[in-house]
């Protein structure tokens, strides 16, 4: 399941060391002979619960792994505190994060309010397990960690400046009867960074008013700045 963190990005930032990711299967810490990990909800309803006593042996077995390096306990839940590039950066700081990941109805609320430092959120809909989201989660953080990919090229993209990224092209310089923005191949670099910037402003504006609100950026002062570098040049 979890083979998209065994390619790509999170794989070569396994390899050269800067990542270690441990999957844990619930049914271990469970009780023999049937190792159950689920129940009927107390109260009755629809669907089954993720018993408590296997979660809390796995959270305290993973916590003694390495002493001296608590790590940070996450519940993934569509309850949680949204999944936002700002939280990513946050969490690609801390040493070590344990991920939880429930199924049916969730788990047990004892679990939350004993052994569960933050529960976050990958959007407000409902997936069928906490596996998508803890995916979700690892790939958004790992590509931040330091030295996984060109910083960059990570400071660049959507949301890391307040902004979404700047429209991309490669080759050919003419397709379908589309030419590249001529400022492109110019080789001018300050025009270039002026004219990403203008376009990454527009393009949230166009389809991400909401970021603009909560940040001082607006397109007029992208359009100061152009007419000011103008000026320079
Ligand atoms: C079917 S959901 C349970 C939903 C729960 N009954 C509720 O309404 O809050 C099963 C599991 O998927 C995971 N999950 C579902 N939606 C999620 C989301 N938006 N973000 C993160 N995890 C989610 C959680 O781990 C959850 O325990």
């Amino acid at each position: 399941m979890f083979a998209p963190l065994y390619s790509s990005i999170p794989a070569r930032a396994q390899a050269s060391g800067r990542v270690r990711l441990e999957l844990h299967n619930l049914r271990d810490y469970a009780s023999p002979p049937h190792r159950q990990t689920d129940d009927t909800p107390f109260g009755g309803g629809p669907g089954m619960v993720l018993k408590p006593e296997p979660l809390a042996a796995a959270i305290n077995a993973i916590k003694a792994q390495e002493a001296g390096m608590l790590p940070r306990v996450i519940y993934m839940s569509p309850q949680g505190q949204p999944l936002t590039q700002r939280l990513a950066e946050q969490l690609s700081r801390l040493p070590r994060l344990l991920l939880v990941c429930g199924h049916y109805e969730g788990i047990d609320e004892r679990i939350i309010k004993k052994y569960i430092d933050m529960e976050i959120s990958i959007g407000d809909y409902v997936l069928s397990n906490g596996e998508l989201g803890a995916m979700v989660l690892s790939d958004a953080v790992i590509r931040l960690i330091d030295g996984v990919i060109a910083q960059d090229s990570a400071a660049q993209d959507s949301f890391s400046t307040g902004l979404l990224d700047h429209p991309h092209y490669t080759k050919p310089a003419l397709f379908e009867g589309m030419a590249v923005p001529e400022v492109l191949l110019s080789g001018n670099h300050r025009r270039i960074e002026a004219w990403r910037r203008q376009q990454a402003l527009a393009s949230t504006e166009r389809k991400r008013p909401d970021l603009l609100a909560s940040r001082s950026a607006s397109l007029a002062d992208s359009h100061k700045e152009q007419k000011d570098k103008a000026h320079d040049d």
